[in-house]
């Protein structure tokens, strides 16, 4: 069996040799394709492989197809729009994400985010502290588990609210679910969003959302752009000075954002959630130990593609 690694833009050296491990341990062939400049190299490299491991790299139907062994595809990381799943499918290419491997990464960014934004972004003022404050985790998967974690260390009192999972799954972590998303909204001091962007949550979290929060609310977004009405939550911060807004992810409305409430917004100028060498090392090395249990053993609990 032959795995590639091909990756516009490379893992750390260490990761790599950590995959290399793994793929070799199992007895399989590794290939590497790097900062490849030219789809054709991709099409080229993908010829004879049984499995790919990528990163933001594009596996369209076009790579697909010239692919004939391909097996398996696994996106080193959580998002795995890059993949044309349903062009995967058709081939009888199974497709994973490595869920979980950059979730305390994108964590420990929150307090990063939080604490710069309740110290009135290191302005010189006096600000506020995070501990005995109500934290909102609006979602309670892979990173809102995290953080409610590492806020347990800050002394903040603890809320979710998850569409999916059970609420005696969260109380048993010692945090108390709420029965709705307003619920959430209208108890906690500051709200951390940890949502994926589906047609439900697509522009969800909007004005009257936001106007639920007491004053001096906080919003932090390590979540994904495409939930914000961007529009609402520009108008609402407008009307209400007291709010402020942390994002990891650049808003389509940045400018306007910085040029009417600069002073209570930030946003990191490129998403940093993941961009950890511990993320990185952790979801090369998943991807790998994935592909050879699905490649020996037929495991594909990761898998996001319909069989
Ligand atoms: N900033 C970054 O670099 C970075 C890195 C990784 C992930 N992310 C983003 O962070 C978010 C969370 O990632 P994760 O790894 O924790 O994902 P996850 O799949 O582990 O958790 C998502 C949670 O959202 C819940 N959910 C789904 N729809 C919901 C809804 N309508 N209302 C309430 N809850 C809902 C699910 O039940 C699940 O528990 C995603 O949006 C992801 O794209 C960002």
């Amino acid at each position: 069996m032959k795995v590639l690694i091909a990756t516009d833009k490379p893992f750390a050296k260490v990761a790599v040799s950590g995959i290399c491990t793994e793929v070799e341990a199992a007895g399989f062939e590794l290939a590497l394709l790097e900062k490849y400049t030219e789809k054709q190299q991709l099409l080229d490299a993908v010829v004879d492989v049984d499995a790919i491991i990528i990163r933001s790299d594009i596996i369209d139907a076009e790579v697909i197809a010239a692919a004939k062994q391909l097996k398996i595809v696994v996106r080193a990381g959580a998002g795995y729009d890059n993949v044309d799943l349903e062009a995967a499918t058709a081939a009888g290419v199974c497709v994973m994400n490595t869920p979980g491997q950059n979730a305390n990464a994108v964590a420990e960014l929150v307090f990063g985010l939080l604490v710069f934004a309740v110290r009135n972004f290191f302005n010189g003022t006096s600000g506020t502290e995070l501990k005995g404050k109500k934290l909102g985790i609006h979602a309670y998967g892979n990173v809102g588990r995290n953080v409610a974690r590492i806020a347990k260390g800050f002394g903040m009192e603890l809320y979710a609210y998850d569409a999916y999972c059970r609420a005696e799954d969260i109380e048993s972590d010692g945090v108390k679910a709420t029965c709705s998303v307003k619920n959430l909204y209208e108890t906690c001091d500051i709200v951390s969003l940890h949502i994926p962007a589906t047609a439900e949550t697509k522009q969800s979290i909007n004005a009257e959302l936001l106007g639920l929060m007491p004053k001096g609310g906080v919003l932090v977004n390590t979540a994904r752009k495409e939930v914000i009405n961007e529009a609402e939550i520009l108008a609402f911060m407008q009307e209400r000075p007291d709010f402020k807004y942390v994002t990891d992810i650049v808003p389509g409305n940045d400018v306007d954002m910085k040029a009417q409430v600069g002073d209570r917004y930030f946003t990191t100028p490129k998403k940093m959630g993941a961009q950890t060498s511990e993320a990185n090392i952790n979801a090369g090395i998943a991807a790998a130990k994935q592909i050879v249990d699905f490649l020996k053993n037929g495991v594909d609990t990761c898998r996001v593609n319909k069989k």
